[in-house]
């Protein structure tokens, strides 16, 4: 069983400027609730309860909307208008989040190693925070699941176009089911005529915990950063590990045109105003 999923916040954020100069990316909301929000109910309704946010400079307000707000409830109380905190409160309380600050950022290879002494031996989710994934079951659970058949790392991957491919890590793989692949290789961003496939890694991974040393071997990559898909390429060498399409949309919510999209998803998708949205929309492609 997974009990862990780690979750690194800890970027700049610079594809989002100037949204992102004062907050952190991962508080931009879809509507009323913070990107962030989602990936940890996400992990939630994966069934993991212990949940440790890799944070840095700048990124308090994450722990802020975690924690609980004594004025606004009393406020709240007296105007009889619980339900937004309840929200809120449900969340924190499902689960047991934890906070460790990325001194420097040197990449999401050294996000990942603040976990270490967190995880320690188990394996764990790993749920990049600026990511929303749609999907009839939480794709942190589809890939738990797969784990416990596989018994090794197991990552998410879709198909990108031939032009994206250098935003992606990109896997090398052998099919052995019809959504997933033994990996042989990865590689961090490479020129598409260097490219071993399209199938691209979107943010959700369940890793087992000897990324760790790998990720202490891996050299400086892409961007003199530490990059957590080297480490895997060169944990792949020493553990089967596997990759997997899956059933779900993915949004990148750094990403201004996929963030537009999730706004306009998942605002069409919404009881209170959905209807309301959807007829809009129509009327302006109209
Ligand atoms: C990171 C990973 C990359 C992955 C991507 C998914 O890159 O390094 O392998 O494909 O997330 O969003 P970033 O987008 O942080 O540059």
């Amino acid at each position: 069983m997974i009990k862990h999923a780690v979750i690194p916040a800890a970027g700049f954020g610079t594809r989002f400027l100037p949204a992102t100069k004062a907050q952190p990316k991962e508080m931009l909301p879809i509507i009323d609730k913070p990107t962030i929000q989602f990936v940890i109910e996400e992990a939630v309704n994966s069934g993991i309860r212990d949940i440790l946010i890799i944070t840095g400079r700048g990124k308090r307000s994450i722990e802020d909307h975690f924690d609980k707000s004594y004025e606004l409830e009393e406020y709240l109380k007296k105007k009889g208008e619980t339900r937004l905190l309840e929200e809120i409160e449900k969340i924190s309380s499902l689960a047991s989040i934890h906070y460790v600050r990325q001194k420097e950022q040197r990449g999401l290879g050294d996000a990942v190693m603040c976990a270490k002494e967190h995880v320690r031996s188990e394996p764990f989710a790993l749920l990049l925070g600026d990511t929303i994934v749609e999907s009839k079951v939480p794709l942190t659970r589809q890939l738990t699941d797969k784990y416990s058949k596989y018994k090794g790392s197991i990552i998410a991957v879709e198909e990108v176009e031939e032009e994206n491919i250098q935003k992606y890590g990109i896997v090398k793989g052998k099919k052995i089911a019809s959504d997933t692949y033994e990996i042989e290789s990865l590689v961090e961003k490479p020129a598409p005529s260097a490219a071993p496939s399209n199938l691209g890694i979107i943010g959700r991974y369940v890793l087992t915990p000897e990324i760790f040393d790998a990720l202490k071997k891996a050299p400086e990559g892409k961007g003199g950063e530490i990059q957590l898909t080297d480490a895997m390429n060169l944990l792949c060498k020493n553990q089967r590990m596997y990759a997997s399409t899956f059933e779900g949309e993915r949004f990148d919510i750094g990403n201004r045109l996929d963030y537009a999209k999730a706004f306009l998803k998942m605002g069409i998708a919404r009881k209170d105003i959905g209807s309301e949205l959807e007829e809009y929309a129509k009327k302006l492609v109209k």
